[in-house]
């Protein structure tokens, strides 16, 4: 716990101040429940369908801005593990909206240096989907301005079970003892463990909820709700959320009058004082 602390005002204040007096505070990752999409095609007299191919303008005004303030990871939730409940048209659209854009995105994704991941239990999607995916994955691997990953087939209670079940396997292989399971051992078994944890978690379309998205990694997220349906989410809005996140106190449980003192100290102070010494 000491040491995240640590790590997140450290990370701050060694950020570059562009300008201000004070530091950017730019959210390490950022966690985005897409949503809105067929709201927005039913309000202009349009299939559902319609909105999920315009919904993908945002995505890209999103990635894009994400790689100009310097995010290092975006998460954004393309299709739920309960989204295959919808109509078979539904679902087939966004099935083939995902692999034109995985063919449509990947030179403007090299353009810009991201990295694309996808987490999600991908092997209910049709070969030739899980395909394209690992190509897009191993073409984009070494790119790191931003690591962009799209959550597909994805649940965060999923994520824990599977997490679970392999710390079950690791402890029947007898490479781990069930008295040394702690939470780091089973937050290392989760989809995504060489990412930070989201500090910012936005979902548009003005509903208040988490919808099983990445639960347990979330637990310190700041929570961002807007009423914009997901296709009017635009570079601009996605900075006032930014911006949003920049001017709140992230406390961990620390009393304010603590993190006051945590951000005025120089980080070399800071690893003195948290060491004790
Ligand atoms: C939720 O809106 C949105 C989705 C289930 C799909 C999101 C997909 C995209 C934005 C396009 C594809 C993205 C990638 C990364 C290829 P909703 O349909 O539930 O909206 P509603 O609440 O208005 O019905």
């Amino acid at each position: 716990m000491l040491g995240r602390i640590q790590g997140e005002i450290v990370d701050k204040t060694t950020a570059e101040f562009g300008g201000s007096d004070r530091p950017p505070r730019v959210p390490r990752h950022v966690a985005i429940i897409m949503d809105g999409n067929g709201r927005w095609a039913r309000q202009r007299q349009r299939a559902r369908t319609w909105g999920h191919r315009e919904g993908v303008k945002s995505v890209r005004a999103v990635v894009e801005e994400s790689v100009r303030r310097g995010v290092g990871t975006l998460t954004l939730f393309a299709f739920s593990s309960e989204n295959w409940r919808r109509p078979l048209s539904e679902v087939s659209v966004l099935m083939d909206l995902f692999m034109s854009t995985l063919r449509g995105e990947m030179r403007r994704l090299q353009q810009n240096g991201v990295r694309l991941r996808v987490i999600g239990e991908r092997s209910a999607f049709s070969e030739k989907l899980q395909r394209r995916i690992a190509d897009a994955e191993d073409l984009t691997a070494n790119n790191d301005r931003l690591c962009l990953q799209i959550a597909a087939n994805y649940g965060g209670r999923w994520d824990i079970t599977q997490a679970a079940r392999r710390l079950v396997a690791d402890v029947q292989a007898g490479r781990l003892s069930p008295a040394s399971i702690d939470e780091q051992s089973l937050a290392a078994r989760l989809a995504f463990p060489d990412q930070p944890d989201p500090d910012l978690f936005i979902r548009t379309g003005g509903e208040k909820r988490l919808s099983n998205f990445i639960l347990w990694q979330s637990a310190y997220a700041e929570l961002y709700f807007t009423d914009l349906l997901w296709p009017e989410f635009d570079a601009k809005a996605y900075g006032q959320a930014l911006d949003d996140y920049a001017r709140r106190q992230r406390r961990f449980g620390l009393t304010g009058e603590q993190v006051q003192a945590r951000e005025q100290t120089p980080p070399h102070a800071m690893a003195t004082i948290d060491e004790g010494r």
